[in-house]
């Protein structure tokens, strides 16, 4: 199975509509001037809420090959839940992907495992496919080691889900993230690994050789190439250096 490599921009809580409608533009030049091939990688763009329509506008007008996500969703899907974005809108708004259990969620809104499993599954009642991000933190990686912590975060979140379900991972260090301080590579491939056998004992050996896992945590130009030579490691969710047009432009053309 050859997986189509997956680079993902987390533009976290950073660009209101306007600045959004300017990276996107700026972002689609710079590929175009590269003459980079949109089939080899699937980009990816993760506006906050309030951009997301826009976004969504300037990719159909201009036919910009990138796919749209969310940076979270409710875990309902309508009703009394002030503040809460339902995944019924995001996918009215052609969003194809939602990031679910950043471990700034799961941090700062006490995002439990039950809390990412539900919105999992909403997520997919929307046809929605879910961007499932687990990571240890620094104290995690110093008394269990790197994968415990990611394995028991993603065989939580793949609970209840259908064999053969189409699912994005992200393997995130908590100690990677906005750091600088990125995963080796081989750290990075060690526990994707590990991941993708939690996805086969999870949702099926075909659907695991199917699935993206992406590395997230302090991607720039000058690591990429390193991460994208593992052969579990198939992309990266990327949060600063998204919001560099030449940077992130860089980024998806690892390969050059
Ligand atoms: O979702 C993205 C990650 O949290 C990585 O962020 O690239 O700024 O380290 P970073």
């Amino acid at each position: 199975v050859t997986r189509t490599p997956l680079i993902a921009g987390n533009w976290k809580m950073n660009l209101d509509h306007l600045q959004a409608v300017a990276l996107v533009q700026k972002l689609h030049w710079t590929l175009k001037d590269a003459k980079h091939d949109a089939d080899s990688v699937e980009v990816a763009v993760f506006p906050p809420f309030t951009d997301v329509r826009t976004v969504q506008t300037l990719l159909d007008a201009d036919k910009i090959p990138f796919a749209l996500g969310a940076q979270d969703l409710s875990a309902h899907d309508s009703g009394a839940y002030t503040g809460e974005v339902s995944g019924a809108f995001l996918a009215k708004l052609d969003c194809r992907y939602v990031i679910i259990g950043h471990s700034e969620r799961r941090e700062y809104h006490a995002e439990t495992d039950e809390v990412v499993a539900a919105k999992v599954q909403a997520a997919l009642r929307h046809s929605l496919v879910p961007v499932i991000c687990v990571g240890e933190t620094a104290e995690d990686l110093q008394t269990h080691g790197a994968s415990a912590v990611p394995v028991a975060q993603l065989t939580a979140a793949l609970a209840g889900v259908a064999a053969g379900t189409e699912v994005v991972v992200a393997y995130e260090p908590v100690w990677a993230i906005g750091s600088g301080q990125a995963a080796t590579p081989e750290q990075a491939q060690d526990v994707c690994a590990t991941l993708r056998e939690v996805v086969a004992e999870s949702i099926g050996a075909d659907a695991a050789e199917r699935t993206r896992i992406l590395y997230g945590g302090s991607v720039k130009s000058g690591n990429i190439a390193g991460f994208m030579r593992q052969p579990d490691v198939d992309g990266a969710l990327v949060g600063g250096a998204s919001l560099v047009v030449d940077e992130f432009a860089a980024i998806i053309r690892y390969q050059k």
